[in-house]
């Protein structure tokens, strides 16, 4: 398993919601790597060492933004760093067993959470809105993600800055998934032994899903699938055209050399 930042979305939720800030609309149903309590303790575990937040904090410096949204923020983990730094932060998701474990982050009260999507978001008049950890393949028709673009669009103010990150599709990195796919074991904190195992890989350009097997120390499985939508530039440029967007750069992730479009699109 190379790795589940590749990871992204399908079909459990949890119902045990603490009062949410938003009800997210019906039909969006993260994957269980991020929706089930289960699974989403053990995100950061599974996802590692993260320092390809660096360059979306070392952006937003940059832009000298103040007020950030980060849009699919899951466990929180830019989200926290930004608040910590002083940024006045909004991180919003639909999966509210990954925002469970966001709250209980260092600097988390200074976040405001929304558990829902972008198309919830109110109108914030933020400086600049982030999607890290390829949240962006996660919509898989291209009306989910007009939806989303016009919901962030919304919450930005005008000039404000959308920083978003997606593989490039032309790298076709399933194929390296595919070969690296194998059982993988993880001691997670307050969690103990987890065990991933690949169940499942199908490529249907520019559709990729594929399925994991998890299973913990006193016998019980969850299964998490997630299907993976691989755009081109010009899909992204279109995208953001039509939503309101002007693409001003196109960056590399210095981490992923090669691999990533980092979009910076301006409001318009
Ligand atoms: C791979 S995780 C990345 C989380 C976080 N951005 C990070 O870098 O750690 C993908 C996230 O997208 C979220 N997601 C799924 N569908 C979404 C939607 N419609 N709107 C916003 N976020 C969504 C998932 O719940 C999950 O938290």
């Amino acid at each position: 398993m190379a790795g589940l930042r590749r990871a992204a979305y399908s079909r459990r939720v949890t119902t045990d919601a603490p009062e949410p800030d938003i009800i997210p609309a019906p039909g969006v149903v993260p994957d269980a790597l991020f929706a089930d309590p289960r699974l989403a303790v053990c995100y950061d575990t599974f996802d590692g060492d993260r320092d390809d937040l660096d360059h979306y904090e070392a952006i937003l410096g940059e832009l000298d933004a103040r007020t950030v949204v980060d849009v699919g923020c899951g466990t929180g983990a830019l989200a926290v760093r930004l608040a910590a730094a002083g940024l006045t932060v909004t991180g919003v998701d639909p999966a509210l067993a990954s925002l469970d474990v966001a709250r209980t982050k260092p600097a988390a009260d200074q976040v405001r959470w929304i558990h829902g999507t972008a198309e919830d978001l109110p109108t914030l008049g933020a400086d600049a809105a982030v999607m890290t950890g390829n949240v962006a393949q996660v919509f898989v028709t291209d009306d989910a993600w007009s939806a989303t673009l016009r919901g962030i669009r919304g919450a930005l103010r005008e000039g404000g800055t959308f920083v978003v990150e997606s593989r490039r599709p032309e790298r076709r990195a399933w194929e390296e998934w595919q070969q690296e796919a194998e059982e993988q074991i993880w001691e997670v904190s307050g969690v103990g032994r987890v065990v991933g195992r690949p169940v499942r890989f199908e490529v249907d350009l520019p559709l990729v899903t594929f399925a994991d097997e998890f299973t913990f120390a006193d016998g019980t499985t969850v299964t998490s699938t997630s299907t993976l939508r691989f755009r081109s530039e010009l899909e992204l440029r279109t995208s953001l055209g039509a939503a309101g967007f002007r693409v001003e750069e196109i960056r590399q992730a210095p981490d992923r050399i090669g691999r990533e479009f980092v979009v910076i699109a301006r409001a318009v």
